[in-house]
């Protein structure tokens, strides 16, 4: 059993996909081929961002994302404690100060109630982290934001293509970054990114940050970075683009019989109802989750921890010398297990995920 089947998937494309990176072999275009832009098209259309600019990985949209708002060294940035480091590293990598919010004991996205008390006359924004494919209370985190004069970003890496009150994730901020990182739902062959904006200002800004700042061939207008996709990477992703709708169905599905069957056996995540997820992961909390997941390992069952360390505890951000506590966060990485959950999953490895789970957790 796979914990993310991308064998399955390839199968299942595999003539559509060889087809698209062969035109890409035959043109030797492999920066800035024709892909690339047809894939921001597609992916404007999906998710109906104004303004959809592909990049290398979900971090460099992270990063451009804070150059494109002109973060400035000592500026604080409000983070979830619990989250992929990226969200706060790419903060502190642009000499900014990533200051950590506690998430909500639910949805496990930080917590609106929090965010408030973070804000300081230092602070310049909130990256918002819709964590396993669900979007936070983003109206509200926006209300919070305009009320202290902040832009909101949302780190959609794990929701392209969830659903918050009937909007897309990816269009419920000023900017949003997303990871096609190739475990993600709609992930490529390699690294790839998008930011997405409704603001024309920040687009074009970006198109030139992604491209070491450069308005003509070799005339750089400000330091940028190279932040292109590749024109392989798009081909790949143009193609499961036109699937995703499906796969994202067959996630949901797959994410229903889990809940069906796990009930009275673990805790199960909960959606917000003005929600939909992209289920990026299926994440249940178990006590003694280590000797679970050990016992599951024996069983032959793939399964992962997003995230074993809060970020308010990881040793790359102990300089900020931070002694705040983080209750919830603390629970949720001694307790998350992430388990198989694609859209080629088949009931019967669920049935047998869920019968694993329930004999190591009578053991
Ligand atoms: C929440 C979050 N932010 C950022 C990233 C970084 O994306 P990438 O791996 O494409 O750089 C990830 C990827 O795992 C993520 O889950």
């Amino acid at each position: 059993m796979k914990f993310a089947d991308l064998g399955a998937q390839f199968q299942a494309y595999e003539e559509e996909i060889r087809l698209e990176m062969d035109k890409v072999l035959s043109s030797s275009l492999f920066i800035n081929g024709p892909q690339v832009e047809e894939l921001e098209d597609a992916l404007s259309t999906y998710s109906g961002a104004k303004h959809s600019i592909a990049c290398s990985s979900g971090t460099d949209a992270l990063l451009l994302g804070l150059m494109a708002k002109d973060v400035q060294p000592g500026d604080e940035i409000i983070v979830p404690a619990f989250t992929f480091i990226a969200t706060a590293s790419m903060v502190a990598f642009y000499k900014a100060i990533p200051v950590f919010v506690d998430v909500d004991p639910v949805t496990f996205n930080i917590n609106p109630l929090k965010i408030e008390q973070a804000i300081t006359a230092k602070t310049k924004g909130i990256i918002a982290v819709s964590l396993y494919g669900q979007c936070p209370d983003m109206d509200r985190i926006n209300a919070i934001a305009s009320a202290h004069n902040l832009w909101v970003m949302e780190d959609a890496a794990q929701s392209f293509g969830a659903g918050y009150k009937g909007r897309m994730s990816c269009t419920l901020s000023e900017i949003a970054t997303t990871s096609f990182f190739p475990a993600k739902p709609l992930g490529c062959y390699g690294d790839g990114g998008a930011v997405f904006t409704e603001n024309d200002e920040i687009a074009a800004k970006l198109k030139v940050l992604r491209n070491h700042g450069q308005v003509k061939r070799y005339h750089h207008q400000v330091i940028g970075i190279n932040g292109r996709m590749d024109t392989i990477q798009a081909a790949v992703l143009k193609v499961k683009l036109a699937h995703f709708n499906d796969e994202v169905s067959l996630r949901n599905q797959a994410a229903e019989r889990y809940s069906s069957m796990l009930k009275d056996i673990a805790e199960m995540p909960v959606i917000a109802k003005e929600n939909t997820s992209t289920w990026a992961q299926y994440t249940v909390r178990v006590s003694r989750r280590d000797e679970v997941r050990q016992k599951l390992a024996d069983k032959g069952i793939p399964t992962a921890v997003h995230y074993p360390v809060p970020l308010c505890r990881q040793e790359a951000f102990a300089y900020l010398g931070d002694a705040s506590e983080y209750p919830v966060s603390e629970a949720l990485a001694d307790s998350v297990l992430s388990l198989p959950m694609h859209a080629f999953i088949t009931e019967e490895e669920q049935v047998r995920v869920v019968n694993s789970l329930k004999e190591a957790l009578d053991e």
